[in-house]
Order: C-alpha cells, then sequence, then structure tokens
C-alpha cells in the first residue's frame, strides 16, 4: 500500500507540467523558445504599492495579524465591493487569504461532504477541478464551445444540477478563454439558480479589472440579489495590480461560511503576509490609473493576437472580453501532418509539435476541460507576440 493519500490519488498531475518541462528542457539547450504560457501580467507592481509594503516593513507591521486579514483591509475590501460592485458586505462577511486560490481552496474544504456535486463549466482553470478533488467533492463539467462564444448556456446548467449539487464556479472574464458574461447573458444563469435553493454559486472574479472595448464587468450576486445569501463572491489584487508574487486574495459572503474558511486558515497558513496585506491595502484604495493605461496595451496585443492567428490556416481564434489570453480552436489542423512527420492527432499533438519544431510553447486544451484548443497569453512583449504569431502561421502554413 502507498505511503501517500488515498485523498492525493484523486488529483490528477498537471497536465499543464509537461509542455512547461519541456521548453524548459529545450530553452536549458540553447533552443530559441517564446513562452505563451504566462498566468500574470508581465508589468511591474505599482510603485505606490511597493512603498507601502517598505513603509508597513518601517512601521514594523511584520508580526502576526487577524488570521482572515487585517480589518484596515476588510474594510476597503467592503468599500471596493460597494463601489465597483453595488454589494454591501460587513467585515465580518469577508475573508483575506494568501491568494485567490487559497480563497477558493479554503470554501471548498469548509463546505464540501464527500459526494458533494461542483458544476465547472468547461474550458476552466486547471486548478478548479483538482481543488474539488481534493476536497472530497466531485466536479461536473458542463462545456461551453466555441459557438457560445465559450459561454455555457443555461439549459445546460439546468441540466447539470442534481440534488448533490453544492456549488456552481462561475468565472468571468475567463481563464483560459478570456470569455465575459454580459449582463443579460449572466441573468439568463441566474434565473436558473434561482430555482434551485440548495445550490451556491462561487464567483471567481479574478480578472474583473482586465476587461476592453465597451465590455462591462457584472458578478452574480449583483445582477440577481436574490442570490446574495448563497453567493462567494472572489477577487483579489494578483493580476489587476501585477502582484501576482505578494499572494493576496479575498472573499465576500454570508458569514457562516467566511468564518468556517477562516477556521481551516487558522489551523493551515494563519494570516496571509502581514506587508503584502499592508501592500494589498494601497493597491485597492490608492490610484487606479496605471489600470486602463495597462489595459490600453493588453487590448492592443489581444487585437494583433487574433488577427495573427486567424491568418494562420486551419486556426479559428474568437475576440475575448477580458483577462489576458485568447483559446483559439484548431478543428482545421486535426488530422494534418508537421514537416517533421508528426500527425496532428489532437491539441496535445499540436502544442507538442510546435513547440519541437517552431520553438513556440503554448498551452494545449485538453488541460482545460475543452478540445481542439490551445491557450495564448499575450501577457508579454508585442515582439515576442509579432515572433511567436509568425511561427505558428508558419507552423500551419506547412501543414499538408
Ligand atoms: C481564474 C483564476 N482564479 C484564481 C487564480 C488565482 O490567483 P492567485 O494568484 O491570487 O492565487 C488564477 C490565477 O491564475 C486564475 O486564473
Amino acid at each position: 500500500m502507498s505511503f501517500l493519500s488515498a485523498t492525493l490519488a484523486r488529483v490528477k498531475p498537471s497536465p499543464t507540467i509537461a509542455v512547461t518541462t519541456k521548453a524548459r528542457e529545450l530553452k536549458a539547450a540553447g533552443k530559441d523558445v517564446i513562452g505563451l504560457g504566462a498566468g500574470e501580467p508581465d508589468f511591474d507592481t505599482p510603485d505606490n504599492v511597493k512603498a507601502a509594503a517598505k513603509a508597513a516593513i518601517d512601521r514594523g507591521e511584520t508580526k502576526y495579524t487577524a488570521v482572515d486579514g487585517l480589518p484596515e483591509l476588510k474594510k476597503a475590501i467592503c468599500e471596493k465591493f460597494k463601489a465597483d460592485n453595488g454589494l454591501d458586505y460587513t467585515p465580518a462577511q469577508v475573508s483575506v487569504g494568501t491568494g485567490g486560490k487559497q480563497i477558493l481552496y479554503n470554501a471548498l474544504m469548509a463546505t464540501l461532504n464527500p459526494g458533494d456535486e461542483v458544476i465547472i463549466p468547461a474550458p476552466y482553470w486547471v486548478s478548479y477541478p483538482d481543488m474539488v478533488l481534493l476536497a472530497g467533492g466531485e466536479p461536473v463539467i458542463v462545456e461551453g464551445g466555441i459557438e457560445t462564444g465559450f459561454r455555457i448556456t443555461p439549459e445546460a446548467l439546468e441540466a447539470a444540477i442534481t440534488p448533490k449539487t453544492k456549488w456552481f464556479i462561475f468565472n468571468s472574464p475567463s481563464n483560459p478563454t478570456g470569455a465575459g458574461y454580459t449582463w443579460d447573458q449572466l441573468k439568463a444563469l441566474t434565473d436558473v439558480l434561482m430555482r434551485h435553493p440548495h445550490v451556491h454559486i462561487m464567483s471567481d472574479d479574478m480578472y474583473e479589472k482586465l476587461t476592453y472595448g465597451d465590455f462591462e464587468f457584472c458578478t452574480p450576486a449583483q445582477v440577481e440579489p436574490g442570490l446574495y445569501d448563497r453567493t462567494l463572491t472572489c477577487n483579489g489584487v494578483s493580476k489587476a495590480y501585477a502582484m501576482t508574487g505578494w499572494r493576496i486574495g479575498y472573499a465576500a459572503g454570508p458569514a457562516e461560511i467566511i468564518k468556517a474558511m477562516g477556521k481551516i486558515q487558522s489551523q493551515s497558513t494563519s494570516n496571509p503576509c502581514s506587508i503584502a496585506q499592508w501592500a494589498a491595502l494601497e493597491a485597492l484604495t490608492g490610484p487606479q490609473d496605471f489600470i486602463p493605461e495597462n489595459n490600453a496595451t493588453f487590448q492592443r496585443r489581444r487585437d494583433m493576437v487574433v488577427e495573427m492567428l486567424n491568418a494562420a490556416p486551419g486556426i479559428t481564434c474568437p475576440v475575448p472580453e477580458g483577462a489576458f489570453y485568447v483559446y483559439p480552436s484548431i478543428a482545421g489542423c486535426i488530422g494534418k501532418t508537421t514537416p517533421g512527420g508528426v500527425k496532428i492527432t489532437d491539441d496535445e499533438a499540436f502544442a507538442t509539435a510546435l513547440l519541437e519544431e517552431k520553438g513556440v510553447a503554448v498551452v494545449f486544451g485538453a488541460a482545460f476541460g475543452l478540445s481542439p484548443n490551445f491557450r495564448v497569453s499575450y501577457a508579454t512583449s508585442d515582439e515576442n507576440l509579432k515572433a511567436a504569431c509568425t511561427r505558428i502561421q508558419d507552423f500551419c502554413a506547412s501543414l499538408t
């Protein structure tokens, strides 16, 4: 019998690791590899945020804090929810954790019993199904394909709900597709959820601030106030404030769930880093003007990448509303053969051959639960993106 736990055996090794390991190996061997796998902005953390962290150190704010967040930060988070989303929360309804990831994990650990089902739209952020499995639950995958702009339909959501459904995880704009739900599209989903009062909603709003053009972000508890009592609205500073390494995420929702999340955190990591919490307070309350500036850069890159990928034979790339990803389909490449003699049987074969033959690292769609696609992160320089997309065009044109 294995020394390792049965719980661990439920979790699959990350399918993205194969591609990233391979890219690292090729780079180490001196090959010219362009990575389009980054899940973080390539911008630096704003100076005012860095200054707030330095000031916190100098003031001696280097000790334990309240387990689930500084009162000052919780107050700022309540103000953020009111100003941005029209949602009223008290500090007792707010939890601060070590990144958005820990917040979601705490919530699942605090609420799932064996056999409980969690509905996850696909394509999904890779961690959702495995976090559900680690917490003892059962992921129920609902596909939102390219024909619906990578959004699930109300009918598909309704069909997936059973008496065992505990949570519906909602992520807009999405990792890996960048797809965002408009108010009306989200209302169609919340109408379904209103008919099933036992289902709770975990809204992962991590990419709220990264939206482009005239798309307007909205979140379930805002669109349907009737869901307020069973919605956990999750967010964080990682993406909007270029603070992925600082590890601060937060959620607001029913006090009972928030308290339970704090209990898990108190017996695992305790408070998130005190210095990072003061930095996050500055991020949320300080100047916000760099966000539209960063977004203008992201939008320019998105438009360039979408245009260049659509010019590649066999690729179809929708224009996403937000985040910094695109999720093109390679349906038109399936069945073809590369100059290196590799048959493109699926998106993993495509991504592996693209890396080996053209030195471009992307993550294949099967990792996110929807094929045949791949994910491109455009959180890298214009030069890198242009060069990588040119290589993808050449690669696709060379398939026979
Ligand atoms: C959809 C989504 N949710 C949550 C997270 C986690 O963010 P954090 O770095 O704050 O843990 C990520 C990070 O990639 C993400 O893409």
